[in-house]
């Protein structure tokens, strides 16, 4: 048996003829670059979530630094986030001259350490930056509540958690703006790059709005520098049909967590599912001392598997600058060493589940 850790062609061979049509009707329009389509799909996300504006971006970075400037977030300003996360969460901090600020993880959920943020606060402090990793919510109410103590910007990163949510309310409705990545792997994804922001505020969706197009809401007049970042018509088609199917994909997702968490609690550290969180598990990301030669062996089994993440960001070369040493972190260092991410996406069959179970009690067992 061949397991990938993911497969896009089974997820859309059902959704052809649906995804065929909304190529043609965006072939047919003309209109290639915002527009009805993109708006559509703002208004359906924005419905989905429950949160008064959604703005359609390329990607789930641009999302990132498209917030942080809608916040007026930028040179001499910190803000706080997580080491335990995708490259582009302090990338993007970086790249509109910030300074991210890491604190650790907590070794349960691997998000951020809410009793370890305040001590990080200062006068520079503008904001909290943190990411629902794996698709499974940080604990947003202590975040909110630290935020509004301290007078601070919430962003949340929910690149992984489109459709997931903490006590009853959707990630990325927490803080000031939610972003969202639609990067192909994405628990919802386009044929491409896609991204996303929301918010509940009428003057960051009008800076969001703006600064999507060069800072600018009528052509040829500019009222501050912005960037590039539309997503395309074409992208938004394809996500007007895929928001359909959320909901069942992340049920399905839950179903086969459930098996593995059931399954392979004897063998390895399951996810730990922190209270009031419904995870939607975009990773099902164990934890064992033995990861590299576990890798191994399932590799040599056909099952495929990835590291989610093998460095954590303080030590990344990119970041050196800033001065984080080795230790810094020991949460998040842990856990780099210590993760293995099993294929988890909607279209894996029973016996899949069952061979990479089987499998893991083999390399165990022996
Ligand atoms: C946590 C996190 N933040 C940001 C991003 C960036 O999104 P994108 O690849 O769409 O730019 C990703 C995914 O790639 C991610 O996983």
């Amino acid at each position: 048996m061949k397991i990938p850790i993911i497969d896009l062609v089974r997820q859309h061979k059902p959704l052809e003829q649906e995804l065929e049509s909304a190529f043609r009707k965006v072939l047919e329009s003309g209109q290639f670059i915002l527009g009805s389509e993109v708006e559509e799909f703002e208004k359906n996300a924005a419905n989905f979530l429950k949160i008064k504006y959604a703005i359609g971006v390329g990607n789930g970075t641009d999302a990132l630094t498209i917030a942080l400037k809608a916040l007026n977030i930028g040179a001499g300003d910190e803000v706080i986030t997580t080491p335990f996360t995708f490259f582009a969460t302090a990338e993007t901090i970086a790249m509109i001259g910030a300074k991210p600020v890491f604190v650790d993880v907590e070794d349960t959920t691997l998000n951020i350490d809410v009793r370890k943020i305040e001590e990080k606060i200062n006068s520079k402090t503008k904001a909290i930056l943190p990411v629902h990793i794996f698709g499974q919510g940080a604990k947003m109410e202590e975040i909110i509540e630290i935020a509004k103590r301290h007078q601070l910007k919430v962003i949340e990163d929910t690149a992984q958690g489109f459709g997931s949510k903490r006590n009853g309310k959707y990630l990325g409705t927490f803080g000031d703006i939610g972003t969202f990545s639609f990067f192909p792997t994405k628990n919802l994804s386009c044929l491409g790059d896609g991204g996303l922001i929301v918010t509940q505020d009428d003057l960051l969706y009008e800076m969001g709005k703006k600064l999507r197009v060069h800072g600018s809401s009528k052509k040829y007049y500019h009222d501050f520098l912005g960037y590039n970042s539309r997503l395309d018509a074409l992208q938004a088609a394809f996500l007007n049909v895929k928001l359909n199917y959320i909901e069942k994909w992340n049920e399905r997702r839950r179903g086969i967590a459930k098996i593995f968490d059931a399954e392979l609690k004897p063998y390895v550290k399951v996810p730990e599912v922190d209270a009031g969180n419904e995870h939607i598990y975009h990773q099902y990301t164990i934890r064992t001392d033995k990861r590299d030669s576990l890798s191994d062996f399932l590799h040599k089994k056909g099952i495929a598997t990835q590291v989610h993440y093998p460095v954590p960001l303080h030590l990344q070369p990119a970041l050196g600058y800033l001065g984080y040493k080795k230790g810094d972190f020991p949460v998040a260092e842990r856990a780099a060493k210590e993760v293995l991410s099993l294929p988890i996406f909607p279209e894996l069959m029973d016996q899949e589940v069952e061979y990479i179970v089987s499998s893991i009690r083999e390399y165990f067992r022996g």
